[in-house]
């Protein structure tokens, strides 16, 4: 089978290699791979950001769907020819994160080889179902970015119907969080960078919008649109350039979410925090079993994921330049294979 693999860091290195398929051991299955999708972390993972002492050679990516083409003789979940999703960490099918859990990720190393393959085998214990409604490419943006969006605004928030969630730019995890907002009856704020993307956020549905490139304080936009008092929750996927603004614009004993890192900043300041009683909570993913409540709701909901560009397997390295560009709304997937 073809896989990626990183061995020399950097998106130019990246190469295609030939390995055996790995058969499924005896509570395995084996999937044939039909679509991945990009990450920013696939792009730090690549880059040597993610973890400079990575083992390689590794194969990288977390978020794939594919199908069932063997199982091993214990297995009783799964048939062949059921369409299923590796969870983003191997291990952690419930409760809370731990050490092990976490580092049972997808993709970060050569311990948990990622998808960025024709097949593999997984633990009959480590896939979930695509919902019915899903293509493969849809199912292939779930396991990372609508998964931590759910559990920063669904298990995390907790968000009420008419409550306000706020969120920042227009990538994988905030397109998803907005989505899971609107579904949770709330009203939505969003930040953008892009009046291009400013349209498509309204289109989707966004009650009110800031572009944060063009109003330097867009908290206090933010706040404006609030009645002054601040959103109930802020989706945090900026990092140390955007968290002391997204405190300002969260109200007294609000939700803030932190997930990303995508800016750097100057230095905190954490009087606010305790001041006006936020509660930060840092947000790793999400367990298996967020994973299911999170496909039932994308089930009965009948929500699409927002793809913005797909891929050939072939054109993996332009995928990566095209997320690192930032040109991106939503997902971006890579097709594996021929198809179903
Ligand atoms: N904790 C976890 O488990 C977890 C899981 C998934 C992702 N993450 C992290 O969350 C972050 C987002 O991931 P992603 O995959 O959604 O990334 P992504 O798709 O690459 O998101 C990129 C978008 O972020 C927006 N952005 C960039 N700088 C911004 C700024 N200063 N203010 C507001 N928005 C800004 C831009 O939107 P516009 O063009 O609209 O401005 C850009 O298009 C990353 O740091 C990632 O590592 C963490």
């Amino acid at each position: 089978m073809k896989v990626y693999e990183v061995d020399e860091f950097g998106i130019e290195n990246l190469r295609i290699a030939e390995r055996d398929i790995d058969p499924p051991g005896d509570d395995e299955v084996l999937v044939r791979f039909h679509a991945a999708s990009v990450n920013y972390r696939d792009l730090m993972v690549i880059e040597g950001t993610y973890n400079p002492r990575m083992k390689r050679p590794a194969i990288p990516f977390s978020d794939g769907a594919g199908e069932v083409v063997a199982i091993g003789d214990a297995v009783t979940k799964w048939r062949v020819g059921d369409r299923v999703m590796p969870i983003f960490a191997q291990r952690w099918f419930d409760g809370g994160s731990s050490e092990e859990k976490r580092r049972s990720s997808l993709g970060a190393g050569a311990q948990w080889d990622g998808v960025l393959r024709e097949y593999g085998s997984f633990s009959e214990e480590s896939v979930v179902r695509i919902p019915e409604h899903l293509s493969y490419e849809e199912a292939a943006t779930l396991a990372c970015a609508a998964l931590t969006a759910w559990h920063a605004v669904v298990e995390s928030g907790r968000t009420k119907p008419g409550e306000t969630v706020l969120t920042l730019g227009t990538g994988g995890v905030s397109i998803f969080a907005i989505q899971f907002a609107k579904m949770a009856g709330a009203r939505v704020f969003s930040t953008s960078g892009s009046y291009e993307k400013i349209g498509k956020l309204t289109d989707l549905g966004v009650d009110g919008t800031v572009n944060y490139r063009e109003i330097e304080n867009w908290d206090k936009a933010v706040l404006d649109l609030t009645e002054r008092k601040g959103v109930d929750h802020t989706v945090e996927v900026g990092g140390a350039g955007t968290l002391q603004r997204s405190v300002n614009a969260t109200r007294i004993s609000g939700h803030v979410a932190m997930i990303g890192a995508l800016t750097g900043g100057d230095a905190f300041n954490p009087t606010p925090v305790f001041m006006r009683s936020i509660r930060l909570q840092g947000i790793f993913t999400g367990s298996r079993r967020m994973f299911e409540d999170m496909n039932r709701a994308i089930s009965a909901n009948k929500l699409r994921p927002v793809i913005d560009r797909s891929f050939e397997f072939h054109q993996v390295k332009e995928a990566l330049e095209y997320l690192k560009s930032g040109s991106h709304f939503g997902k971006i997937v890579v097709r594996i294979g021929e198809g179903p």
